[in-house]
């Protein structure tokens, strides 16, 4: 079943909406069995958004988007994209027989993203800038032509987004403490905060969490306040400089009680080794990053160890191998027998 059957209720869809779906959402709430321990925190999760049908959270609001431009006859789909967004749309418009047009930054999205988009039948086109530049294209494009606006700031993304919310509240049976998550356009912060909000309404929570949202230091306008021309990150999926739901995200964070900071890159990568390692969890950078702020928090002392602390892993690991590739060590090159291998092994 997909988000749009499970949440039905909670979603802007009616009998008019053509059924749609990838059988996205419902993903693993894991307990963790090592970090938690080691930082002493007795409640921590990760929900492992990776394991979306296309590697990433943003099937959630795509699925939502892509029924509701084809409710009103659009058939043309198009975005700017890090490479989530535009694997995601591509997937769904070649399910339902739309036309996807991908517009990503030049040069600086993960390879296994564009091999998605490409693959899915999407046309890619490759815009010299960063990834503000192909919004403000796209946005533009959009505005003139009979074709429909995917991003997040088509409002019925979020509205898919949200479901992950709710999904953490029926499994948890109330809304956690803390729910950590990384930030690059904001639509996600956005949508969780909605998501949790309508579910305290319906009844179905008694609170709210405090939202925690990491952005990379390189690429932290909404930390510092204002937008970073130049946005630089080893975590390409949020390597975004002015975010087009940069309310929703400070409203989030203000009406939470919760909080927006920067990690650096360094921070990211090792966060994003140690959750592998530590729990079998092999996440995208942009993924680890709220891991990394959670990890200084508690080193801090700001996160109490009997809270319920949610940390959302946003894409799949396997989305951009090149970046944790990096870090570890390379594979042995062996060319002998049984005993060279034992002996290399130290067995
Ligand atoms: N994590 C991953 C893996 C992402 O791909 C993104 C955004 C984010 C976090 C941040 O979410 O933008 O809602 O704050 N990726 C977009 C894309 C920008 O084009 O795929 P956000």
């Amino acid at each position: 079943m997909g988000v749009i059957a499970r949440y039905r209720e909670h979603l802007p869809v009616g009998p008019a909406t053509p059924e749609v779906d990838l059988n996205e959402g419902s993903t693993p709430l894991v307990p963790s069995r090592n970090i938690g321990r080691a930082l002493g925190l007795r409640h921590l999760y990760f929900k492992y958004e990776g394991l979306n049908p296309t590697g990433s959270f943003k099937d959630r609001g795509m699925v939502v988007a892509v029924a509701k431009a084809l409710e009103s006859g659009s058939r043309v789909f198009m975005c700017a994209s890090t490479g989530n967004t535009s694997a995601s749309m591509a997937a769904y418009a070649a399910r339902t027989g739309a036309r996807a047009i991908v517009v990503v930054p030049s040069g600086e999205i993960a390879l296994n993203k564009l091999s998605q988009a490409l693959m899915y039948g999407a046309k890619v086109v490759a815009l010299k800038g960063n990834f503000d530049a192909a919004l403000d294209a796209v946005r533009d494009v959009t505005n003139h032509y009979p074709v429909a606006l995917m991003n997040s700031i088509n409002p019925h993304r979020i509205e898919g987004q949200k479901t992950a919310a709710f999904e953490i509240v029926d499994e948890l049976g109330d809304a956690p403490d803390y729910l950590f998550l990384p930030v690059g356009n904001a639509g996600n912060i956005t949508a969780y905060w909605k998501g949790f909000k309508e579910y305290q309404a319906a009844g179905r929570t008694t609170r709210l969490p405090r939202m925690v949202g990491a952005q990379a230091e390189g690429a932290a306008p909404i930390v510092n306040g204002s937008p970073v021309l130049n946005p630089r990150t080893v975590a390409s999926a949020i390597r975004i400089g002015n975010p087009a739901s940069w309310e929703g995200a400070t409203s989030a964070r203000d009406e939470s009680g919760g909080t927006i900071a920067a990690v650096t890159d360094t921070e990211i990568l090792s966060a994003q080794i140690r959750l592998a390692n530590s729990e079998g969890l092999f996440a995208e950078p942009a993924s680890a990053a709220p891991l990394a702020l959670l990890f200084r928090l508690v080193r801090d002392g700001k996160v109490e160890k009997d809270a319920i602390t949610v940390v959302v892993l946003t894409g799949s690991g396997l989305k951009d191998p090149d970046a944790a590739l990096k870090n570890v060590e390379p594979p042995i090159e062996l060319d002998g027998d049984a005993r060279t291998l034992a002996k290399v092994l130290k067995l």
